[in-house]
């Protein structure tokens, strides 16, 4: 794809997992009102009445997008469970590759893991495995079922790789979650140098009141980490998922980013807070 073209121009396949609540369902509905009428939406995650619900909000704020509800678990591991997943969404809606002149998948899809305990307690093998398997294998199976239905590089081809400050900045308690998006962000680097055609955007969000965050403040084993997201809390310094989204949606439409490279919009609204943790 064109770089300094926004991404919103062309009829698009486009596919969110983690599309139930938080960022994900966010994503769904701001994207919904900038792509064009025919675009299909691809709504992705394991609760599929969350799914249906955010399906019903897109649907009246954009009734010219199609939307497509399909439930899946990232962290299944059963032979070739990922194999085939988007002919069959097409098969199954009567769909076809060609009808599309771009497709995009945001990989948002994401859980922290053992936040409770310390990286010195991770002792056991199927909880570590499980976290890695839907954070890291599952993303690499999707993405690589989505670009064998969508081989074609002379479709413009766009990955949002969602990740976060903690991929470069060590995290008491996000040991797992740290060491998994510095993972993905790594993985998406690599791809861009098999597939330059492809447009990659590693995006962190910065601080939002989801889950995630309020399980973080409330259950991670590190107290200067719980500390920190109360304190931004405190300060009035969370962003909502409508305020991070709104920001992504800039920086796609600019599209003047680097292909895979951390782009980090709201890195000084956390950093006086990590640094005073980080002193604690
Ligand atoms: N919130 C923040 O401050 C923050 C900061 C930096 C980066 N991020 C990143 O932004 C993204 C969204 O985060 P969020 O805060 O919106 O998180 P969230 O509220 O916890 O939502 C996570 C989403 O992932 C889905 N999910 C979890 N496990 C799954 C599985 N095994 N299979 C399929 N789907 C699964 C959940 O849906 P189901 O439960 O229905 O499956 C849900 O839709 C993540 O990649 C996160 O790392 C968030």
């Amino acid at each position: 794809m064109e770089k300094n073209e926004s991404v919103f121009l062309k009829k698009s396949f486009v596919v969110i997992t983690g599309a139930s609540r938080g960022l994900g369902r966010s994503i769904a509905l701001q994207f919904a009102v900038k792509f064009p009428a025919n675009s299909v939406f691809v709504l992705m995650a394991r609760n599929v009445e969350a799914l249906e619900s955010v399906r019903k909000d897109l649907k009246t704020l954009s009734p010219e997008i199609f939307v497509i509800v399909r439930q899946y678990d990232q962290g299944n591991t059963d032979e070739g469970y990922f194999n085939g997943l988007f002919d069959s969404v097409l098969t199954v809606n009567k769909l076809s590759r060609d009808d599309f002149e771009q497709v995009l998948i945001v990989h948002n899809c994401a859980s922290t893991g053992n936040i409770d305990q310390t990286a010195l307690q991770l002792s056991d093998a199927m909880q570590v495995q499980s976290y890695y398997d839907i954070n890291l294998s599952g993303l690499i199976l999707l993405n690589t079922s989505f670009f064998s239905t969508f081989s074609d590089p002379s479709q413009s081809r766009v990955v949002v790789n969602m990740t976060s400050g903690a991929s470069k900045q060590p995290t008491p308690s996000l040991h797992l979650y740290c060491a998994g998006k510095a993972a993905r962000d790594m993985f998406f680097k690599v791809l861009d140098k098999e597939e330059p055609s492809i447009r990659i955007l590693t995006y962190a969000p910065g601080a939002v009141d989801t889950e995630m965050l309020r399980n973080l403040e409330t259950n991670a084993s590190s107290v200067p980490l719980q500390k920190l997201v109360n304190g931004l809390r405190q300060d009035d310094k969370l962003l909502t998922a409508k305020e991070a989204v709104a920001n992504l949606v800039e920086v796609l439409e600019d599209n003047t980013f680097e292909n895979a490279a951390h782009v980090d919009n709201y890195e000084p609204q956390a950093k006086p807070y990590r640094e005073k943790m980080l002193k604690q």
